[in-house]
């Protein structure tokens, strides 16, 4: 177990290049079963959740090869259809091979992912729409088990914009028999660049998004070439420590029309981004004003952003709420923020949160992904001594190296063996 130890005050200076995005990693990796041969994917980040879908692909019989920031895949020794309990429930992403498995042979069993700290993460909508293109599912000892002669092609409305509900239905049916229209589907950039790598591999797919996707399928697939898009959730979180700590970042190699939602909000907010050549140009405020915040599905802002933000929101001069509405438990970061002078008041699905002069270091404990990350954005700007994060295991899931790059933008962190 590491845990991370911040000394705060430095103003964040420099420039530094955000990797490959996870949630678009994931489900592209796991499209790889769909066509035997080797596929050959660049921007690959090196995060903890990526190692643990290729541990249990690997237990199907794929082969891995990782160069660099590539990774190249081959699928075409498959041996067992059958996702563990003891690592699916490391990563539940791993739902992500239902739809792929079901799609190159016709069966699967995978351990039903429980929930998590942010909330139940229930599948029900993914199991529906399989259901309805021919699937037969049946639980036990907690797992799925489906099998399907031969995938058909239908037209399924989502009851709620999923996103890895809509990669899973995608995988599944571009080789079903027959067109399926997938309506009230997620949009974010992650669906759009699963879409692209399916059309690499021969896929026809179009609507991707929109919330309205209509996919002809053909009889196979083949391998591909594909350069994972940049992480929007890295990106944010590099721009929301620049605000905090008053500091001049230039993000590089992220994609502004991704991150529309938080910059309208940082911009609100007294930040001023300049889109340059390479990215996006960070520069804190003075004052960093208040402003209030709903999470909403992609093109709204981002739930995965919602804790970070609300770190920044806790130096704010004055009053601002934050609403999450996409998972039900998105506030355990409240408790451990309020540990370093933080004033937040949670209401239901509402944060009232009074800005305040400044934090305090303290030791804290990291509970989810996101959450890791608000906690390190505390630790930059806390006064009075050392903030120690625990439990950062969750925090390698999904951010690569991030001590060294906030070290090299000249922050005082550093990572300890407890
Ligand atoms: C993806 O999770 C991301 N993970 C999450 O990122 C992200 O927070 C989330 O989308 C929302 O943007 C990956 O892409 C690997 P959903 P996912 O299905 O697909 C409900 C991170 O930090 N729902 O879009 O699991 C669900 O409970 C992670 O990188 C059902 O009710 O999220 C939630 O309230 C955290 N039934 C809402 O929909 C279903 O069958 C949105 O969930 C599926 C979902």
């Amino acid at each position: 177990m590491d845990k991370m130890v911040i000394e705060g005050g430095n103003p964040l200076q420099g420039k530094i290049q955000v990797g490959g995005a996870k949630n678009a990693a994931l489900p592209i990796i796991a499209a790889c079963l769909l066509a035997e041969g080797w596929h050959r994917l660049y921007n690959v980040p090196h995060l903890r959740d990526v190692e643990t879908l290729k541990g249990i692909m690997s237990k199907l019989g794929v082969e891995f090869r990782r160069d660099g920031n590539a990774l190249e895949i081959n699928s075409s020794n498959l041996r067992d259809y059958n996702a563990p309990y003891e690592l699916v429930k490391t990563m539940r992403a791993s739902i992500v091979l239902l739809g792929p498995l079901l799609a190159r042979y016709g069966k699967a069993r995978i351990s039903l992912p429980g929930g998590c700290a942010i909330g139940e993460r229930p599948v029900n909508l993914h199991l529906k729409a399989l259901s309805a293109m021919g699937v037969e599912m049946w639980l036990d000892h907690g797992y799925i088990n489906a099998h399907a002669d031969r995938l058909k092609g239908v037209d399924i409305f989502f009851d709620i914009p999923t996103v890895t509900g809509t990669e899973n239905i995608m995988m599944a049916a571009v080789m079903a028999e027959g067109e399926t229209t997938l309506r009230n589907v997620a949009r974010e950039p992650e669906i759009q660049d699963l879409a692209d790598m399916l059309r690499h591999m021969g896929a026809k797919i179009e609507g991707d998004g929109t919330d309205t996707i209509v996919i002809q399928g053909v009889t196979d697939l083949r391998p591909a070439r594909h350069t994972i898009i940049p992480d929007r959730i890295e990106s944010g979180t590099f721009m929301i420590a620049a605000a905090m700590t008053r500091g001049e970042v230039e993000i590089e190699g992220c994609c502004p029309k991704h991150l529309g939602a938080l910059m309208e909000r940082l911009e609100s907010a007294g930040t001023k981004l300049d889109i340059t050549p390479n990215g996006i140009l960070v520069k804190g405020p003075d004052v960093i004003k208040s402003v209030d915040v709903k999470t909403t599905p992609f093109p709204g802002f981002p739930t995965d952003l919602q804790a970070q933000f609300m770190t920044l929101m806790c130096i704010s001069k004055g009053w601002s709420t934050i609403t999450e509405t996409v998972f039900e438990n998105r506030f355990i970061h409240v408790s451990e923020l309020k540990r370093m002078g933080a004033e937040i008041e949670i209401n239901g699905n509402r944060a009232l949160v009074r800005g305040k002069e400044q934090l305090f270091s303290a030791p804290v404990m990291a509970t989810d992904l996101r959450a890791s990350a608000s906690l390190i954005l505390a630790g930059l700007v806390a006064k009075g001594g050392k903030t120690e994060v625990h439990r950062i295991y969750h925090l390698d899931r999904g951010y690569e190296a991030l001590e060294k790059k906030f070290e090299a933008l000249g922050a005082t962190i550093w990572r300890e063996k407890v």
